[in-house]
């Protein structure tokens, strides 16, 4: 195999294919704020009823909310994996012989509860008493959970492709979304068990594999997926996560403005807010996710960065829990930056693709250049003259 550099490991790493992905004008990324994701599960559905709602595909969630820590869909993915994997390697380096990456195919029954685990928190529970907490004193919650919004991560190195004997699934030059050819798939499998994610999905109607499309329509008429667009939460920003502060004014489609994409701000400028899910699998996924603020840092740790014995020195902190920490912080009270950039969740179904944050106003343009969101990052209050209400 090639070797690859992945920079979410600081390393270079063997891939099946080499590619030079960070070198690409426009990828598809999104950012999730768990802080804000309520589990209602409106994503899901809008995903559901857009794409996977046919006959083989009743166990087709595209799109799924999961409660950490005990949720899991299919059923404990995420701890069948990780023991397999022994420290700083990734599922290609520890593919067993004659496969292209570690990974499983989840039993039938694995499937079967997309709801398993769901609101259970981690923590004695006092039933019948009042929960307190003390947050003078402790920084973090004994009793938590959070959600934690699943999808396809259209990988930098993906393993789903990686994985196909029959180079049925391809990654798109113009976007990066990784798609499954339905003419050429004959049901091999093999992208459903190299997939960490465990997001290709076999049909046994059809006997072929489907998996997500990014919502490629909607973003070749430059508006976002669906299960952006749905979110009553705000909690999703989608863009062009390799549109990094360099990128010029060139005119015409995709670099309309100058300056660095929203997402590409929160993932990869010094203010790191937003964090790949499980960077060890070494796949290079494209979801961020802001870390809740609520959860002990340890637990986090070990989801959200390469949770290896060696730190790497672009992380904040002296350690990854520390440098979790930092970033629960800046989640926690953000900078009148991210402020502004939070604002641009949910505020429009038009892809944006540059943005400006100047004193009190947030703007963001599409990829022809129009201007498409123009806020106050602060709204003014009014206090109305004459009586107050009062219960006195
Ligand atoms: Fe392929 Fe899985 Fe990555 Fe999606 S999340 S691109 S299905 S490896
Ligand atoms: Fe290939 Fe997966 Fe189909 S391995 S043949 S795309 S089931």
């Amino acid at each position: 195999m090639p070797d690859v550099y992945n920079p979410q490991l600081g390393r270079e790493q063997p891939y099946p294919y080499e590619h030079r992905e960070e070198e690409r004008d426009y990828h598809w990324g999104m950012v999730i704020n768990t802080n804000r994701c309520i589990n209602c599960n409106t994503c899901s559905f809008a995903c559901k009823s857009t794409w996977t709602s046919g006959e083989g595909e009743e166990y087709m969630w595209w799109m799924n909310v999961e409660t950490e820590p005990y949720g899991g869909y299919p059923m404990g993915w995420d701890m069948k994996l990780l023991p397999e994997l022994d420290e700083d390697e990734t599922i290609f380096e520890a593919a067993d012989s004659g496969e292209q990456a570690k990974g499983y195919i989840a039993a039938k029954q694995e499937w079967e509860y997309p709801a398993l685990g769901d609101d259970q928190v981690h923590g004695e529970y006092p039933t019948g008493e009042t929960v307190e907490s003390d947050l003078e004193n402790d920084e973090y919650h004994d009793i938590w959970q959070f959600y934690l919004p699943r999808l396809c991560n259209h990988c930098k190195n993906p393993a789903c492709l990686a994985g196909c004997p029959r180079q049925a699934i391809y990654k798109r030059e113009e976007d990066g979304i990784v798609l499954l050819d339905q003419e050429r798939c004959r049901g091999y499998r093999r992208c459903v068990k190299a997939c960490p994610y465990h997001k290709p999905m076999y049909n046994p109607e059809t006997g072929i594999t489907e998996k997500p499309v990014g919502c490629y329509p909607r973003i070749e008429e430059g508006n976002v997926p669906r299960c952006v667009s749905s979110c009553i939460g705000k909690t999703r920003l989608h863009g062009n996560i390799n549109r990094g502060p360099d990128a010029g004014h060139a005119g015409g489609k995709r670099s309309a403005a100058d300056g660095r994409s929203p997402i590409n701000y929160l993932v990869h400028s010094d203010e790191k807010v937003a964090l790949p899910l499980y960077p060890q699998f070494g796949t290079q996924p494209q979801v961020f996710y802001m870390p809740p603020y609520h959860v002990p840092p340890e637990f986090l740790t070990q989801m959200f960065t390469p949770n290896t014995e060696q730190k790497r020195n672009d992380w904040p902190g002296s350690t990854y829990e520390e440098s979790i920490r930092i970033v629960q912080e800046r989640a926690r009270d953000p900078s009148h930056h991210v402020l502004g950039i939070l604002q641009l969740f949910g505020a429009t179904t038009r892809l944006i693709e540059t943005y400006t944050v100047k004193e009190n106003k947030v703007k963001g343009w599409d990829q022809n250049g129009e201007k498409v969101v123009d806020m106050p990052i602060y709204e003014d209050i009014e206090v109305r003259e004459g009586e107050q209400w009062t219960n006195q």
